[in-house]
């Protein structure tokens, strides 16, 4: 799981823990997420908890946060993408990526590609992606997307948009995997209390007043752990759920073409290619 050192991840991972799952963690900040781990494990009674440190806005990061995972482990179960941020103004990464986009969609699209394979060969195995209601608000401009340079704005619209673009990329994945024994899906995790709202630029007042009505990190998770672990939801995929409910997204998320032009241009401005991923490029 990536993003499990904080808010509504941390608290998956104490709910994934209990569970009996074996952990691996992608996080950035390796003080910061040694110190959840203790937590977690304090909370969970289980000890089974790894770290890979990673800065999720930089490619070679996310690549080399899957090479590591895949010299160490031959098999991956479930793979949550939950790391998420909002940058409240622009600017790009190294690789020319606005940054909400390179955290919330171009990282998960990678890394979830990297390491398909190992998904694929262990078979029943689930990808969870976090999204949100945002994307709701948005639409995907994909002359946009293919100028890096000038990717989107910034702010709430980048946010919804980067959830859209996970939407679009997790109804595609499914489609990919047809056939398949891997599953993948993506969900809103209600409006919840954590570290989130402390990145909303002038708008952070008001956002952490409004967040003490917000439902606790451990609710927020509820439909991660959903996801990740209910018999109820085996073989389920290409779906999107709230409250462990499926429900419908934004008419522009069922655009086939648009979904499939998105995977085309993020393999570009990812770097895949054929020799990363046999199960996405036969
Ligand atoms: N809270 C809500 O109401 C809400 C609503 C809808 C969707 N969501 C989604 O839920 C997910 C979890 O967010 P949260 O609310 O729990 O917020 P959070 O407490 O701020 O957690 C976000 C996690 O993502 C990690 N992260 C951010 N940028 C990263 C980077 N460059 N590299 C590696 N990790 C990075 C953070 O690490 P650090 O601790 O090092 O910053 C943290 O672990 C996000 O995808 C968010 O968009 C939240």
């Amino acid at each position: 799981m990536t993003g499990g050192n904080s808010g509504i991840g941390r608290a998956a991972a104490v709910g994934l823990a209990k569970l009996g799952a074996n952990l691996v963690l992608v996080c950035r900040n390796e003080s910061k997420a040694r110190a959840a781990i203790e937590e977690i494990t304090r909370k969970s009674g289980n000890n089974s908890i790894e770290l890979i440190t990673a800065d999720l806005l930089l490619q070679r990061d996310v690549r080399k946060a899957a090479a590591q995972f895949l010299s160490t482990h031959s098999r991956l179960s479930v793979l949550i993408n939950n790391a998420g941020t909002n940058f409240p103004s622009y600017s790009e990464t190294e690789d020319g990526i606005e940054r909400t986009m390179a955290v919330n969609y171009f990282a998960p699209f990678l890394l979830t590609n990297l390491l398909l394979d190992v998904l694929e060969k262990t078979g029943h195995s689930r990808v969870v992606n976090v999204s949100s209601v945002g994307h709701f608000s948005a639409h995907l401009a994909l002359d946009n997307l293919a100028r890096e340079k000038r990717m989107g704005t910034y702010g709430i619209g980048a946010y919804s948009r980067s959830k859209l673009a996970l939407i679009l990329f997790t109804y595609e994945l499914a489609r990919h995997l047809q056939g398949k024994t891997v599953s993948a899906n993506c969900l809103h995790p209600g409006a919840v209390r954590t570290n989130i709202w402390s990145h909303a630029g002038t708008m952070t007042p008001i956002m952490r007043l409004a967040s003490l009505f917000m439902k606790s990190a451990r609710d927020g998770a509820r439909t991660i752990i959903y996801l990740a672990s209910s018999p109820e939801v085996e073989g389920v995929s290409g779906k999107y759920f709230d409250n462990c409910r499926q429900v419908p997204t934004s008419e522009e998320s069922y655009n086939e073409s648009l979904a499939s032009r998105l995977w085309e241009m993020s393999l570009r401005i990812t770097h895949l290619g054929p020799a990363d991923n046999p199960v996405v490029n036969p």
